[in-house]
Parts: C-alpha cells; sequence; structure tokens
C-alpha cells in the first residue's frame, strides 16, 4: 500500500498534531507554525501542561491535551510530528500509523530494532509515510557534499568521518542525571551513524568498535553516563569510518563531515556561525553558536517542510518531491550501529552489526533541490 492512498480532495495545508513539545518539539511547532506555509499546527499533546499551554497560546493553537491518544483520534490531525521522549517514539508510530496519520519521528525510531520493525510494519500495514528526524542531511552544506560524492568526486570512499562536539548547555551536563546511559550513541551519534551510513551510499555498516568514557563528567561516570566517545564503523564497501562526540565544546556548537576516497575528498560542516571572519591585530575570529537549533536552523525547518511537500503532493495527486526524507532503512540502519556502539562499549570488543540486524543499503538517492554550499 502506498501513502499517496491517503488523498483528500480540496487543497489545504497540511495539518500537523505535536506530540511532545519540549525542547525540539517547541522549535518544530514554530516552523510548522510560523515557517512552513503549507502546513498549520493543529493540535498539541504533552502531559507537561504549562508547557502546552504556553505554546499553544503563542502560536495560536485552539487544541491542546496532556494525552496523544486525542491527538491521535482526531479526524482534523492529517500527520503527526513525535517529538516525545525516546521510550515513547516506537508506540507512538505504530499507534500513529494505526490511525492514519502520517509520522515525522524524531530519532532514535525506537530503543531496539525490534520494536522499530514493529512500528515500522505498522506503518507499512496502514501505507502513512514515516520520515526520521536526520536533520544534517537538509543541512546545505551536508546536501552538497552528498551531491558531490554522487558525482563521483570521491571515487570510492575510503575512510570517513563524522563529528558532534556539543556545547552541553542542553545536554544535561550540568544536570547529568537527565542523560541515562548509551545517550551519547543512540541519541548524539546517532545523527553521525546516519551521516556516515548516508555519505557511503550502496554501502551498509558491517562492524563497530566503540571507546568512551565521562572526561567531562567523571563523578557521572558510575552512573553509566558517558560524555566522550569514538565509534569506527567498517561498512561493507571496505570503508572504514570514525565518529566522535563530546558534551563539553567550550567554543561552540561543532558538526562536522568528510569522505575521502580514491579520487579525491569532501568535507562539510564546520563550528562557525557564518563565513563572517574578522582579521585584526587580536588575531583571526569568527562566531560560534550555542545551540543545535542555531546550527541547523535553517535544516530542522527544511526536514519539516520536506515531509510536508511529499505528503501534499501524495495527496493532491501532484508528483513527490524529487527525493525521499529518511526513511525507515535509514532509522533501522543507524539504531545498529548505535546499539552496536553501546555494546561494543561496555564489552570492549567489535561487535558485528549482523548480531543486532540484518540490514539493507538505503535508496541510493537523496538531493534536497535547491541546496548549496
Ligand atoms: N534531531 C535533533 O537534532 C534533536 C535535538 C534534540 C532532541 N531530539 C530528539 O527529540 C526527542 C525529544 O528530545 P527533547 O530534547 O525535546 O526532550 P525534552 O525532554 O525537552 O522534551 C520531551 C517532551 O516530551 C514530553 N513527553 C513525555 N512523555 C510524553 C508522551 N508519552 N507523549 C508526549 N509527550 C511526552 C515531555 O513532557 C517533554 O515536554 C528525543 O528523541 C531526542 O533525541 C532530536
Amino acid at each position: 500500500m502506498s501513502y499517496f492512498q491517503h488523498q483528500v480532495a480540496e487543497a489545504r495545508p497540511v495539518r500537523i498534531g505535536l506530540i511532545g513539545a519540549g525542547w525540539i518539539g517547541k522549535f518544530h511547532a514554530e516552523s510548522v507554525a510560523l515557517r512552513i506555509p503549507n502546513a498549520r499546527l493543529e493540535a498539541i499533546a504533552d502531559p507537561a501542561l504549562p508547557a502546552v499551554e504556553s505554546l499553544a497560546e503563542r502560536l495560536s493553537v485552539a487544541k491542546i491535551s496532556t494525552d496523544p491518544a486525542d491527538v491521535l483520534a482526531d479526524p482534523d490531525v492529517d500527520a503527526v510530528l513525535i517529538a516525545a521522549p525516546v521510550r515513547f517514539h516506537s508506540g507512538l508510530i505504530a499507534a500513529a500509523a494505526r490511525a492514519g496519520k502520517h509520522v515525522f519521528c524524531e530519532k532514535p525510531g525506537g530503543r531496539t530494532v525490534e520494536e522499530l520493525d514493529e512500528a515500522l510494519n505498522a506503518a507499512d500495514a496502514a501505507g502513512v509515510l514515516v520520515q526520521f528526524g536526520f536533520n544534517r542531511r537538509y543541512a546545505p552544506d551536508f546536501a552538497a557534499a552528498r551531491r558531490l560524492i554522487d558525482e563521483g568526486v570521491v571515487g570510492t570512499p575510503q575512510l570517513l568521518r563524522s563529528l558532534t562536539r556539543d556545547p552541553g548547555s542542553d545536554a544535561g551536563i550540568a544536570n547529568p542525571e537527565r542523560i541515562p546511559p548509551g545517550t551519547i550513541f543512540l541519541e548524539t551519534l546517532i545523527h553521525d551513524f546516519d551521516t556516515l551510513n548516508w555519505l557511503n551510499p550502496g554501502a551498509v555498516p558491517v562492524r563497530v568498535h566503540a571507546v568512551a568514557d565521562a572526561l567531562v563528567a567523571p563523578e557521572a561516570k558510575p552512573g553509566g553516563l558517558l560524555d566522550t566517545a569514538v565509534v569506527t564503523v567498517t561498512y561493507s564497501n571496505g570503508a572504514i569510518a570514525v565518529a566522535e562526540a563530546n558534551f563539553n565544546a567550550l567554543y561552540g556548537y561543532d558538526v562536522r563531515g568528510e569522505v575521502f576516497g580514491s579520487a579525491g575528498m569532501v568535507a562539510a560542516g564546520g563550528p562557525q556561525a557564518s563565513s563572517a571572519t574578522s582579521y585584526t591585530a587580536a588575531g583571526i575570529r569568527s562566531a560560534t553558536v550555542r545551540l543545535n537549533v542555531d546550527l541547523f536552523h535553517a535544516a530542522y525547518t527544511a526536514e519539516v517542510a520536506h515531509f510536508v511537500d511529499t505528503i501534499k503532493a501524495g495527496r493532491d495527486g501532484l508528483q513527490a518531491p524529487g527525493s525521499r526524507g529518511p526513511g525507515g532503512t535509514d532509522a533501522r540502519n543507524a539504531l545498529a550501529v548505535a546499539l552496536a556502539a553501546v555494546r561494543s562499549a561496555e564489552s570492549g570488543m567489535s561487535v558485528e552489526i549482523a548480531s543486532i540486524a540484518e540490514l539493507r543499503a538505503a535508496e541510493p538517492e537523496f538531493h534536497l533541490a535547491g541546496g548549496k554550499a
């Protein structure tokens, strides 16, 4: 069944219900309500009512609830945007699918590949679109890097690198008990794993070795909280990748990717807020940002706009956008690497991805129309 079967006759905005209105949910709510013309924020659900009330008032959303079931039962909601804590993701995807709602879900799609598969099967059976929040694919410089790779600039990929250095202001370093064990792999580095998978099209991850420690907040280590990690990933085409993360980058939010191969190299990202640089007697300076929603402001908006455009095109009987958003296969592949990394860091041994899940390569196309470096 295809999601294009969910068609309605009249042209109208795609009406979105937000489930989970915390840090990233609020940003997505603002994107839908203020920055994406084809979309409308129809309803919000979050058990923390004060957060819902103030957000709903600010964005003129009339329907609010503490229960996601109310949003799922609302016939005026075409699609949901899930930004609840991870433990609810797979259940909410499946429930949304059974209610006939298209789904945009933040990463990771589940805590295990098995529960993610159940959710994806439900979405498949219902014929709804599912897109995951791998926003780096929508950052213009990363999208341009992928296009160069598709054009053959790199040749055969041999070495890949992806890094996330988070200033920690919202990562809970000041309040380490907020971060459950495994977070650095399942919620932070999963972006890097998806980026590496995506920048190595046609290949699948085969083996993972992870080393991690609590170097920023050593007192949190007995609780299992890790803030610094390096992961090597070996791919089916022989390429070797390194992903690294740290939760206390004092100089600002820093995300980079690099692919080196037989014909050359492409690189994307960096900590600078813009290319503006001052050259003075004090040296060379450029500004940086502290928050992911500042570094990736455009990308977070573009990913939801793409989700909306895909639904709208299907609904209106038009051709879908010339690319697909990151879907179930991408979410499974990134989650499998993250789970292998958790296991590797615990055991000190390399972990075969096949011991986590059988993977297939994602369809080898993704081009964001109009993206430029
Ligand atoms: N793509 C990104 O770069 C990015 C950035 C930040 C967070 N995230 C992801 O988004 C998700 C949320 O993270 P966050 O930082 O916004 O967390 P958060 O704690 O700030 O917000 C979570 C919200 O969900 C609400 N909630 C709790 N249980 C719920 C339920 N059953 N149904 C609906 N809402 C519920 C909470 O009250 C809270 O308001 C996580 O999966 C995280 O990994 C992604």
